[in-house]
């Protein structure tokens, strides 16, 4: 059977992770987990980018040696992925013997199919930097002991496939999203397409994986790091477990790094002769204030202290629910606390503590059983019935705050439904009325309880507590269908797992 298969990008172990480099990981365990709901065999991988010159460099400043600093820092991303219920697959390390050894093993063939070749490589180059500079960035004189250099590196025939690649973005509308990212990457296409220089002498960086035919450089960092995306499933044109995976369902990357993706990886696979993936998903970036989110500046949020203060679930619930893929969004703790109160501690929580408490007091912790079904009933069952669906549809198509919205939709219609049947007047009254709070009382706890199952991908955790409250332990995580809490089954204990945070 074939694989859903999805990643996350390969983030570098230059700097602890922060709230930037969690939102790809949370959104890929979210949509992973929604899948997994689809009976779809998913495999979800993430891993770590441990090479190149911003590597080389953290761990010089911390006069340690690279390898040392990569171990140390992998710990804390795992750490953190433990911390937010990341469920990946497969954690994968570009440090890792089954990665270099396949990346040399694909070097190797397309040097050999000609696909690689050497060439000299003039240009301005910043010592202080340690890099290239664009002739612009020269002028601009930004730039400290620049001089001329002269250096011969090895080149990818990326220029080749220039045209090939156009051809093929047009004609699948769905590689490269959202549509305005497909635009772009369309519009750099228009422009003359280098190739890719894919080597650094060892004399300027030493920490990297050594070309297998020229033990004078290493690779350069891209070219090794996107490959984990077919390393990882242990690329090999003839191997089963690979084919069953290959291609990638979803790449979900920032639009930072576009270009590398949509462009470079794109070729990659076209000169190794594989398929491209089916979607190449940008999305936006974290603002703090009117910036992006980056280790760079400083002005990154540690997903660390918010997890310790409001807890994980409520922090993919933020993140998720506020960001529309393809757009910006800015992170500030007083849109967090609102969207929280709103929605979590308000509209969820409410709405918990109705239902169980009232059970709880009226019909003796247990689940009572309904009457005749009226108008209103059926109204509100018959709206309930569809929900389900349509937020599958959504994150089908990665509006994922559109499906979060329409859970929350059913839930604001249950609360409204109690406020009208008010069972808590008639529920003291005689026979016929209590029989009515019991049908009302029957409903609210069934459709809540499917609200409840379809945020389980984003918040596990607490979505388990209220299934256990609402004595639903027992019903299949992903069964949407109504009707299926049982009368005379006891509730469990407990509020709420939501109060509301108080400013
Ligand atoms: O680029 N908002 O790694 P990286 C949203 N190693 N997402 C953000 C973000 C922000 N402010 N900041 C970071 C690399 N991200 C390469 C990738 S892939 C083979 C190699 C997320 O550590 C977003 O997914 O700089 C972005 O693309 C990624 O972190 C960059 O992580
Ligand atoms: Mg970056």
């Amino acid at each position: 059977m074939s694989k859903f298969y999805l990643t996350t990008p390969l983030y570098y172990v230059n700097d602890k992770p922060h709230l930037g480099t969690a939102y790809t990981t949370i959104l890929a365990d979210v949509i992973s987990r929604y899948y997994k709901t689809m009976n779809e065999d998913v495999f979800f991988l993430t891993g770590t980018d441990e090479h190149g010159q911003k590597v080389q460099e953290a761990a010089t400043k911390r006069q340690i040696e690279p390898k040392v600093h990569v171990d140390e820092y992998v710990i804390e991303f795992k750490k953190l992925w433990e911390k937010l219920h990341i469920d990946y697959d497969d954690f994968i390390r570009t440090t890792e013997k089954r990665h270099s050894d396949k990346v040399k093993k694909i070097l190797q063939q397309l040097f050999d199919d000609g696909e690689i070749y050497k060439d000299k490589y003039e240009g301005m180059y910043s010592v202080s930097e340690e890099r290239f500079i664009t002739q612009k960035e020269a002028e601009e004189g930004e730039f400290r002991q620049v001089k001329k250099l002269v250096e011969e590196n090895y080149f990818f025939k990326m220029s080749k496939y220039q045209s090939k690649l156009i051809k093929y973005i047009k004609n699948n509308p769905e590689f490269i999203q959202p549509e305005g990212r497909k635009n772009e990457v369309l519009g750099f296409l228009n422009k003359p397409l280098n190739d890719l220089c894919i080597s650094r002498p060892k004399s300027r960086l030493k920490w990297g994986i050594e070309l297998p035919f020229d033990n004078n450089y290493v690779t350069y960092v891209w070219f090794d790091a996107l490959l984990n995306y077919i390393t990882a499933i242990g690329w090999d044109h003839n191997e089963e477990s690979f084919r069953e995976t290959w291609p990638a369902n979803y790449h979900l990357i920032g639009k930072d790094i576009l270009t590398t993706h949509a462009v470079y990886w794109a070729t990659m696979l076209l000169a190794i002769g594989l398929p491209l993936p089916k979607t190449i998903f940008a999305h936006g970036w974290w603002l703090s204030g009117e910036s992006k989110m980056s280790k760079s500046l400083g002005n990154i949020i540690n997903p660390l202290n918010l997890i310790d203060k409001y807890g994980v679930d409520s922090l993919r619930y933020f993140l998720m629910k506020e960001m529309v893929l393809g757009k910006d969004s800015t992170f500030t703790i007083d849109l967090f606390i609102e969207r929280y109160n709103s929605d979590l501690a308000n509209d969820f929580g409410n709405l918990v503590n109705r239902v169980t408490i009232l059970i709880h007091k009226h019909f003796n912790s247990r689940i009572p059983e309904p009457g005749n079904y009226n108008e209103i009933d059926l109204e509100l069952i018959g709206f309930a019935k569809t929900t389900p669906q349509l937020v599958i549809k959504d994150i089908e198509n990665l509006k994922i705050p559109d499906g979060i919205e329409k859970i929350l939709i059913l839930m604001r219609k249950i609360n409204k439904y109690l406020e009208v049947k008010s069972p808590w007047k008639s529920i003291k009254s005689d026979s016929s009325q209590r029989s009515e709070a019991a049908t009302t009382m029957y409903i609210s706890a069934d459709l809540l309880r499917i609200c409840t199952q379809l945020l389980n991908p984003v918040m596990p955790n607490k979505t388990t507590v209220i299934l256990k409250m609402l004595g639903s332990t027992s019903i299949k995580i992903n069964n949407y269908s109504t009707n299926l809490v049982k009368v005379g089954q006891k509730l469990g204990n407990g509020k709420s797992p939501f109060p509301r945070i108080l400013i």
